[in-house]
């Protein structure tokens, strides 16, 4: 459930009018209202109880500080992946002994700083990081809290380009492997095992290979400790799926996730560690955009807007269906138009064959579930400078990123004088 709801036949963020936001800010923006991410937090957790799992959002999905400062207040704690991630994590007040530093190519730079700073853990993805973590560690005169993160083996039945649990996958130790590394680890005198690792993709729309990854990890934690490790923490990463297409069967709620994770994890006596991106941030965001004009070919319809695959790459780069809804209700029959950005690429398409009733230049559209993987992973291709954000709560507002200027772009070129 989010807080974008129709009033009197006019799209709102909580209660700010979306006109408001596009007047003042200027198209495309992304709008991210903060009761959502407050309430898919809060629904995440208590999902759990009585277990007080420790819910670390995945910073990739979202990095804004102020998105970040509002989950940290409603207790989250923040899975990172490169130090620029783990200092937003801290710029924007989450405590050290919150966060998890995940990803396949830490650089020692990277562990220096998760070093110094204190984090809960490192998730380790190979032999050779183990070893550079140990050497980090040395030279700071320090022990790293270590977890493995296990390569499961499993099909998470989503897209291919965001699967990660298969053997074929970059990350993970495969399973014949993951003893060797824990007794390694032994050996190593800065490295201190505490934990196991598992992740297995993002938009997981069935429950099922999530059962199959957490019990073979279940398996692995009771091994390692009849092996004398001592394991007190569980991290079972992200991926719960969110529904993006209202005519498609919404993905298992996370009461029923929650469930599994307790039916599974019965008596094991761990830390629960959960690594949320998009289930909390995905539907707490929209990008609004106008529609600058409507182009009738041969035989379809096109609306070309102001956003684009710059703005929001999910529909390029995986095929993701985005909900679009004009903000206005608009009048007159139903029509399949096909609505697409300015960019100079075929794949510049938000949606095709999607049923509208006509609209007109200077409309506005909101372009659903766009609060993770939006903003991100926005570029700016074309010379389009990246958009800005806003953050609703209640009947107030406010930019959360400024807007980038053409010049501000220009300005980082730097020409030799030898040119
Ligand atoms: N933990 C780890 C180690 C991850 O790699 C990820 C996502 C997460 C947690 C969070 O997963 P979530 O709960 O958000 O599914 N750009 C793609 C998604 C890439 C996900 C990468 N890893 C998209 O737009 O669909």
């Amino acid at each position: 459930m989010d807080h974008f709801n129709s009033r009197n036949g006019v799209m709102f963020a909580e209660d700010v009018d979306l006109r408001t936001i596009a007047d003042a800010v200027g198209t495309p923006v992304y709008v991210y209202s903060s009761a959502t991410l407050e309430r898919h937090f809060n629904v995440f957790h208590e999902a759990f109880a009585p277990l007080d799992p420790l819910v670390c959002f995945a910073v990739k999905a979202n990095s804004n500080q102020a998105v970040l400062a509002t989950l940290a207040k409603a207790g989250a704690g923040a899975d990172v992946v490169s130090g620029g991630e783990l200092k937003r994590a801290l710029a924007a007040g989450i405590a050290p002994e919150k966060i998890v530093f995940s990803g396949v190519g830490k650089t020692a730079d990277e562990m220096r700083l998760a070093l110094e700073a204190g984090i809960l853990q490192f998730n380790i993805e190979s032999e050779p990081e183990l070893e550079a973590l140990n050497a980090v560690a040395a030279s700071l005169g320090v022990v790293a809290p270590v977890s493995v993160r296990v390569n499961p083996d499993v099909d998470a039945k989503t897209h291919a380009k965001i699967s990660t649990g298969k053997a074929e996958n970059k990350f993970g130790i495969s399973w014949q492997k993951v003893d060797m590394l824990y007794e390694r680890m032994r050996t190593m005198a800065n490295i201190k095992a505490t934990g196991v690792d598992v992740h297995i993709g993002s938009q997981l729309t069935e429950l099922e290979p999530f059962r199959a990854a957490f019990a073979r990890v279940v398996e692995l934690v009771k091994s390692l400790r009849a092996a004398g490790h001592d394991i007190h923490h569980i991290d079972l990463g992200g991926g719960l799926g969110i529904p993006y297409d209202p005519d498609v069967a919404a993905p298992p709620a996370p009461a029923a996730y929650g469930a599994l994770i307790r039916d599974v994890l019965a008596g094991l006596d761990c830390r629960i560690i959960l690594e949320p991106g998009r289930l909390i941030a995905g539907n707490a965001g929209i990008l609004l955009t106008r529609v600058l004009y409507e182009k009738i070919g041969d035989n379809r319809t096109f609306y070309i807007l102001d956003g684009a695959m710059n703005d929001l790459m999910r529909p390029a780069m995986y095929d993701a269906f985005h909900h679009i809804v004009p903000v206005e209700d608009q009048a007159g029959d139903s029509f399949a138009a096909d609505f697409v950005g300015p960019v100079c690429e075929s794949s510049d398409v938000f949606g095709t064959g999607r049923a509208t009733k006509r609209l007109k230049a200077g409309d506005l559209v909101a372009i659903k579930s766009a609060g993770a993987y939006g903003a991100v992973m926005s570029s700016t291709y074309n010379s389009r400078p990246l958009v800005a954000e806003v953050l609703v709560k209640g009947d107030a507002y406010a930019v959360v990123r400024p807007r980038v200027e053409v010049e501000d772009l220009i300005a980082m070129d730097k020409v030799p004088d030898w040119i």
